[in-house]
C-alpha cells in the first residue's frame, strides 16, 4: 500500500516503508481516510439471543462474528460470559489486563440484570437472595441486591458481584422460580446504551472505560 502511494503522512504521500512514526503525533491516512491508531479496543455490545460469548466457534455464531468490519481485529474477546439466551451489555476488548480487572473476583464489580421470572418473588425470597442464596451443589452466593421493577409481570432487577455459571438462573431456582428472560443492563457504573439495538456494538468512550470498575 505504501509503495502504491496510497498512504499519506501529514498530507504527504509516504513511500518509505521503514519510516518510523509516532501514531499520536502524525496524521496517517490510507486512500485519504484517516487512520486512528488504538493500542486496544474497548467495545460495548447489546448482545442478542442466540450468539455465544466466545471468540470463535465453527458451528454457532459468536459475539465476535457480529462485530461490524470497522470494529474487527485479531485478539478481541468478550469480558466474562453471558449465556446464549441472555441479552444485553457485553464488553469486548483485546486488553487482557482491563478484562481481568473487571472479572477478577477480588474486585467484586456489580453486574446488574433485569430478570423476568415465571412467578412472583415473596418478601422471604428477596430476603434469602439478599443474604446470599445457596445454589444447587451447595455453593453459597455473595449477598445480592434485588429490587422489584414490575410486580405484575414478575420483573426484577438483580445485582450480583460474582460470575458463577448460570448464577441468576440458579439463584432463581433456589427460591423455586425459573428465569424466562434475562438481560444485563450494567457492569459496575457502565450502563447499556439504550440507543444500541440487539446485535449492535460501538466503541466505549474514554470516560466510559473507567466506569465498569466503579460500583
Ligand atoms: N446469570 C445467568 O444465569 N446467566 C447469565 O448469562 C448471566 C448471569
Amino acid at each position: 500500500m505504501i509503495w502504491a502511494g496510497r498512504v499519506t503522512v501529514d498530507g504527504e504521500i509516504c513511500r518509505s516503508i521503514d519510516r518510523r512514526l509516532e501514531p499520536s503525533a502524525h496524521g496517517i491516512a490510507l486512500d485519504g481516510v484517516s487512520l486512528c491508531y488504538r493500542k486496544y479496543l474497548y467495545i460495548m455490545m447489546n448482545k442478542p439471543e442466540g450468539a455465544i460469548s466466545a471468540s470463535n466457534d465453527s458451528h454457532v455464531q459468536t459475539v465476535i462474528d457480529l462485530l461490524p468490519p470497522s470494529l474487527r481485529r485479531k485478539g478481541l474477546f468478550p469480558v466474562g460470559r453471558l449465556d446464549k439466551d441472555t441479552t444485553g451489555l457485553l464488553i469486548i476488548t483485546d486488553d487482557g489486563a482491563f478484562a481481568h480487572s473487571v472479572t477478577s473476583p477480588g474486585k467484586k464489580v456489580f453486574k446488574t440484570y433485569r430478570a423476568t421470572l415465571d412467578g412472583a418473588l415473596t418478601g422471604a425470597d428477596i430476603q434469602y437472595l439478599s443474604e446470599g442464596a445457596v445454589i444447587d451443589g451447595g455453593e453459597r452466593c455473595l449477598p445480592a441486591q434485588v429490587a422489584v421493577l414490575d410486580a405484575e409481570n414478575h420483573i426484577y432487577e438483580i445485582k450480583i458481584r460474582e460470575g458463577k455459571f448460570h448464577q441468576i438462573k440458579r439463584m432463581a431456582q433456589s427460591v423455586g422460580r425459573r428465569v424466562i428472560a434475562l438481560e444485563r443492563t450494567a457492569v459496575g457504573a457502565l450502563t447499556l446504551d439504550a440507543g444500541l439495538r440487539r446485535g449492535e456494538a460501538r466503541e466505549l468512550t474514554e470516560r466510559e472505560r473507567e466506569l465498569p470498575l466503579i460500583n
